[in-house]
């Protein structure tokens, strides 16, 4: 079996953050999302895998992956020109799958667990699709199956408008080498891209066994600010390990479930777990509360921050209270001392402050 990852797209959701950066590379915990995606299929004892690249941040995806070494597996890399769409992009992988079954893992889905009983139970019954699905509260905005009472897909939809179940399709599949044929025989939706959800519904049509499962644990589909920082917290929550590298002095406290780096400095302050903190990182007379990653060479001082994400080369400073915020690389929050009452911004498109 072979694996695909799809990390090409637009990411438009995730401005500004996106301008500068792939999607997936955005950090979770301190570790981009798409590393945990090639953790669980390396686990799933996958080792053919392709990434779909855009032109676009291919290579900033390809710098940060590199050829595979890291988890002893070979990667490709695959080029899709344009945002056609999940099926195209099956299409656009085509020559790297031949007629292999494949996983097709999107690379911005977390789930929490692994995937090897789900690849276990494909070779097992060995349907043409395997789906995940979980029962979320906004199915308007996802893939939703219409599932018999016997757990048989009778139906499948991407975005619709009136939806016949909660039951959404997790970014997750595994197919046969019959989905080509499937892909073969759809046309572009409404927002003009190739459905994956098309072409599975295209497999329910021509007879083909589509087996599904639903999820009991976690998933999350990093789109937007607060799922990100609801996969931050989930994260952080359910697999973060206590290992302190930093040097911390005598007025700090450190309490909970902390991590940090090689090279940072802890003065001062208090963190109070679950909180992730990268390699050279300064925090100085701060307080870092739960549920918040900060990364490599940032520098937190005289400020409280909590339930956030800092990624690196950031620095915040005399910034009473920032909660719930994600802050994207090399940024400068400080309380100007001498200008008071007045707000000097410098900010890019498609930013939010709250105040
Ligand atoms: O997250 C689950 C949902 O993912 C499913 O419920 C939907 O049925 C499925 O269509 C998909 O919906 P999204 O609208 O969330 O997909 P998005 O455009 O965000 O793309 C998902 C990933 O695939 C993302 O990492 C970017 C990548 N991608 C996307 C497109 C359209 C590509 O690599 N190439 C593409 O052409």
């Amino acid at each position: 079996m072979k694996a695909i990852i799809l990390s090409g797209g637009k990411g438009t959701r995730l401005r500004p953050l996106t301008y500068s950066g792939a999607k997936q590379l955005v950090p979770v915990a301190n570790k981009p999302i798409l590393f945990y995606c090639i953790d669980n299929i390396v686990q799933a004892g996958i080792n053919e895998v392709g990434i779909i690249i855009s032109p676009e941040t291919g290579q900033e995806i390809k710098d940060s992956v590199g050829d595979g070494s890291h988890w002893g597996i070979k990667i490709e890399y695959i080029i899709q020109d344009v945002p056609g769409g999940l099926a195209h992009a099956i299409k656009t992988a085509r020559g790297f799958l031949a007629d292999s079954s494949f996983v097709m893992y999107l690379g911005d889905n977390l789930i929490g667990s692994g995937i090897d009983t789900f690849v276990g139970k494909f070779n097992l019954d060995k349907p043409e699709a395997f789906i995940l699905l979980k029962e979320v509260e906004n199915p308007k905005q996802f893939g939703v199956a219409d599932v018999s009472e016997s757990g048989k897909v009778l139906r499948l939809i991407e975005k619709p408008e009136n939806p016949p179940s909660n039951l959404a399709l997790v970014g997750i599949y595994i197919f046969s080498p019959k989905i080509h044929e499937a892909i073969e025989r759809i046309k572009p939706s409404a927002r003009g891209e190739l459905e994956i959800t098309d072409a599975i519904q295209e497999l329910i049509t021509m007879n083909c066994n589509v087996e599904s499962f639903v999820l009991d644990m976690w998933w999350l589909d990093t789109g937007k600010k607060d799922d990100m920082l609801t996969a931050n917290a989930t994260v952080l929550d359910d697999w973060l390990q206590e290992k302190i590298e930093a040097e911390v002095d005598q007025d700090s406290k450190i309490l909970g479930r902390v991590s940090i780096g090689k090279g940072s400095f802890i003065r001062d302050s208090k963190i109070r777990g679950p909180v992730a903190i990268g390699e050279h990182t300064v925090i100085e007379k701060s307080f870092i509360g739960p549920y918040t990653s900060i990364g490599d060479n940032v520098k937190v001082i005289r400020s409280s921050v909590e339930h956030s994400v800092i990624m690196n080369g950031s620095e915040i400073s005399d910034i009473e209270r920032m909660d719930e915020s994600l802050i994207g690389r090399d940024v400068r929050v400080f309380k100007n001392m001498t200008s008071h009452k007045a707000l000097r911004l410098m900010i890019g498109d498609d930013s939010i402050v709250e105040i």
